[in-house]
């Protein structure tokens, strides 16, 4: 093929600069209106189970079960989101990193606990109802991204936090977390759309309250997986963003790198080497840990 004219390479280059000056959202409002999304993802299933599905009890009923939906969306779909976007927010990238360490970690811990008790919820129902424990394909996937979830939350916390883990272990595992960190998101979404269409089928199924014939409840809780998908690629494609990465990001050890090394190592999207902000910003930076 004829490599295209100077003419045709400027043309294009003017192109690419436009849209990705287009896509040039600023982290921060991005971020307040993923916030918005989460909360209203977390109020819609609480709305959902409350006005349609009896409300919320601890006797090991129906009302049970409703806790599963309400902390498993709370827990591993938002507070996580939120905990993998920490080291987005541009005021971490200065200053040591221990504390966002702490707080990245906290908040998945958070989640975790509100896993657990989801888990719980959907267990205990079960076994009070007796009904069989983890025959349909969403219990699988659900289950499996619990357990994913669990080596991911001790791994990260063994490498990153423990003040002996040694550097070669955090160089080998920092792309592996960042990989799993994702992957999980994207699991948890498949989990709730999954057990969101599987409650419908269970619960809409006599009269003229029938699934096919789309009742409101059905508009109402497709729409809510509808925005747990659109939160779930969100998030995932922030963290994808070259230029919301901190700096220092691709560094060995996820440690601040002097100035003289870590110059010229971020690219923003349009692959462009930016100038190393932080680095020489900053001279906090060499306190990092
Ligand atoms: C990350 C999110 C979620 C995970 C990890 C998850 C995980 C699980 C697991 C492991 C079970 C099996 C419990 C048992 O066998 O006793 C289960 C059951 C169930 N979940 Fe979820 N779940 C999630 C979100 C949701 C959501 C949002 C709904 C929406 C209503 C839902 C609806 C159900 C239903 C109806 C069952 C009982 C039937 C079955 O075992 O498949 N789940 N879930």
């Amino acid at each position: 093929m004829a490599a295209p004219s100077e003419e045709e390479g400027a043309v294009g280059r003017r192109y690419h600069q436009r849209s990705t000056a287009m896509l040039d959202v600023p982290f921060l409002p991005f971020c307040a209106f993923l916030g918005t999304l989460g909360l209203l993802c977390v109020a819609m299933v609480g709305s959902w189970c409350q006005h349609w599905r009896g409300g919320f009890s601890l006797d090991g009923s129906s009302r049970t079960f409703n806790w599963h939906p309400v902390l498993m969306v709370t827990g591993l779909v938002v507070l996580y989101g939120a905990a993998a976007l920490v080291y987005r927010i541009p005021y971490t990238w200065s200053g040591p990193k221990l504390p966002w360490k702490v707080l990245h970690g906290s908040l998945a811990l958070g989640a975790f606990i509100l896993t657990v008790l989801g888990l719980s919820a959907v267990f205990y129902f079960h076994n009070s109802q007796g009904t069989p424990n983890m025959y349909s394909l969403h219990s699988w996937i659900g289950l499996g991204t619990v357990l994913l979830f669990s080596c991911q939350w001790a791994a990260g916390f063994g490498a990153f936090l423990l003040p002996w883990a040694p550097t070669w272990l955090r160089v080998l595992y920092k792309p592996i977390h960042v990989f799993f960190g994702s992957t999980i998101l994207l699991l948890s979404v498949a989990s709730c759309v999954s057990g969101i269409n599987e409650k419908l089928f269970f619960s809409l199924k006599n009269g003229t309250m029938q699934y096919k014939l789309l009742p409101a409840e059905a508009v109402f809780a497709n729409t809510l997986g509808l925005l747990i998908l659109i939160f779930g690629v969100l998030v995932v494609a922030a963290l994808a963003r070259p230029s919301w990465k901190r700096p220092d990001s691709d560094s060995p050890d996820s440690r601040q790198l002097p100035p003289a090394l870590g110059a010229g190592r971020h690219r923003d999207c349009a692959g462009n080497a930016e100038p190393a902000r932080l680095q020489t910003a900053n001279p906090a930076a060499k306190n990092r840990n």
